[in-house]
This record gives C-alpha cells, structure tokens and sequence, in this order.
C-alpha cells in the first residue's frame, strides 16, 4: 500500500502558543483515515498545515512522496490535495454552478464531466444549480463546497467537520457521499465530531488532545476500548 500523505514530527505555533506539537500521521492510497477529538485539540490547524495555510515550524509533510511543507497553498491544490474547510465557504453571490466552475480553476479540462460528476453525487445540487449559493440550506452549502472540492480531481481530500449542524438525514446523505467518493479512489483525511458516524466509515483513526497525537489505532479498538465516550463525553 503506497503512501499518499507523511506528516513527520510537524509543530506548528499560532505566535507564541503552540498549536501543533510534534505530530506524526500517515494516511495510505485508497484510506479514509479520521482525525478524533475535542474543541481545540488541533485538527483543524493540522489540516490548515497540510494544505498549505500555515507554515510549520519545524518537521517535515510530503505528499506522494515530495516534500509539501514549503509550498503554497494555490501550489499544493494543484496537485489535487484539496480542502474543504470547517463551516462550508461558498461564494453566497455567486450560483451554485458558478461556485462549481470555480473549482476546475486548476483542473480546467475536468469541467465538462467535473459537473456531470457532482450532479450525480448531489442531485440536490443540480435542481438548484441556478440558485444563489447564500440562499441554500447549511446541507446544500456542504453539498456545494464538497462538490467544488471534486471539480478540482482531488487525490487527496481533506474533509473538516463535513456534518457540523446538520440534521440526521442530510447527516447521513453526506457521509454516504464521502463513501461513495473514496470508493471511486480518492482518498480521505476526515476531522468529526460526530465520532461514532465518522468510525463507521473508516478503518483507521487518530485521536488528537491538546495538539498532540495521543493515539492511532484501528477503529475497532477504538470503539471496544470506548475511547469515543472518553473523549467526548469525559466519560
Ligand atoms: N488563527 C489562530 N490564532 C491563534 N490561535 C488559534 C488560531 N486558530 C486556532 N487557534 C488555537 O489553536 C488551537 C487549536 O485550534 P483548532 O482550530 O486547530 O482546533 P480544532 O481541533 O479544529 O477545534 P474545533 O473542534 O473547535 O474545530 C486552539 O487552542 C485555538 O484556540
Ligand atoms: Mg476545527
């Protein structure tokens, strides 16, 4: 099994606070790997550190083997690592196919098929491809940007709180979705909170506290070993 993503002994400070502090990760071809733990534990900066938005302070990121944690971030997209950030920026003036057409910018020639791909996945978004994007539901927003992300071909995709604030059902549509994505061979780094939706879809997990990485195993453990109700519940 290749690997697709090598985080070593990254740290990373916001100023003087650290954030990031000496962590390791890997995720391999064809993995959906999630990334667990409470408000503040780092994932979200680990994700922003992969994709090129913040700088670590020291340790190494490579991607398909070649060193990223030098590059930029417009550098690192182009080479289909993409993110989709927590809380779902879409362009609200802009449509949604407009919102779609930005996201072949560094994958021109996937357009075409790009869209007719995303309207099979989310059917939801083609019946409202003319609409506003400000003015679709919170769901339809993480449809929307989900969406983008798969018009720029990611090999890699970096998922952040995909199900932040959304009801059961369209919960569910999302994560049958990112299934459906990594069966068509993308690969997947998911940050949730909603640990045990999240576990269903993976093999292999990390578990983040205070910045640092406090445990890998495979999900099966995890769930035997209620690391979940620990993290979350305190329990
Ligand atoms: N831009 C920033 N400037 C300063 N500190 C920051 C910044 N962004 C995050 N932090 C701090 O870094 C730590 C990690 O934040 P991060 O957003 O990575 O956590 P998270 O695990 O994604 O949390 P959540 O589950 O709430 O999204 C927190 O203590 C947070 O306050
Ligand atoms: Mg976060």
């Amino acid at each position: 099994m290749s690997t697709v993503l090598e985080i070593q002994n990254v740290s990373v400070s916001y100023g003087k606070v650290p954030a990031l502090k000496n962590i390791s990760l890997q995720v391999n071809q064809g993995e959906i790997v999630a990334l667990l733990g409470v408000n503040g534990a780092g994932k979200s900066t680990t994700l922003r550190t992969i994709s090129g938005l913040i700088r670590p302070k020291c340790g190494s990121i490579h991607y398909n083997g070649e060193p990223i944690h030098k590059r930029n971030a417009h550098e690192i997209v182009k080479k289909g690592l993409i993110h989709v950030p927590e809380g779902r920026r879409v362009f609200s003036t802009m449509t949604v196919e407009e919102n779609l057409q930005l996201g072949s910018y560094c994958a021109r020639d996937h357009l075409h098929d790009g869209l007719k791909e995303v309207y099979e996945l989310f059917p939801r978004l083609f019946d409202r491809r003319k609409q506003l994007s400000g003015t679709l539901s919170g769901g339809e927003q993480q449809m929307l940007a989900m969406g983008r992300a798969m018009m720029g071909k990611p090999k890699l995709l970096l998922l952040d709180e995909p199900s932040m604030g959304l009801a059961p059902i369209i919960v569910r549509t999302i994560f049958d979705t990112i299934k459906k994505i990594n069966e068509t061979g993308t690969t997947i780094l998911l940050v949730e909170q909603n640990a045990r939706a999240a576990l269903r879809l993976t093999k292999r997990a990390y578990v983040m506290e205070l910045g640092e990485i406090v445990r890998e195993d495979e999900t099966e453990n995890l769930i035997q070993d209620k690391v979940i109700e620990k993290i979350y519940l305190g329990g």
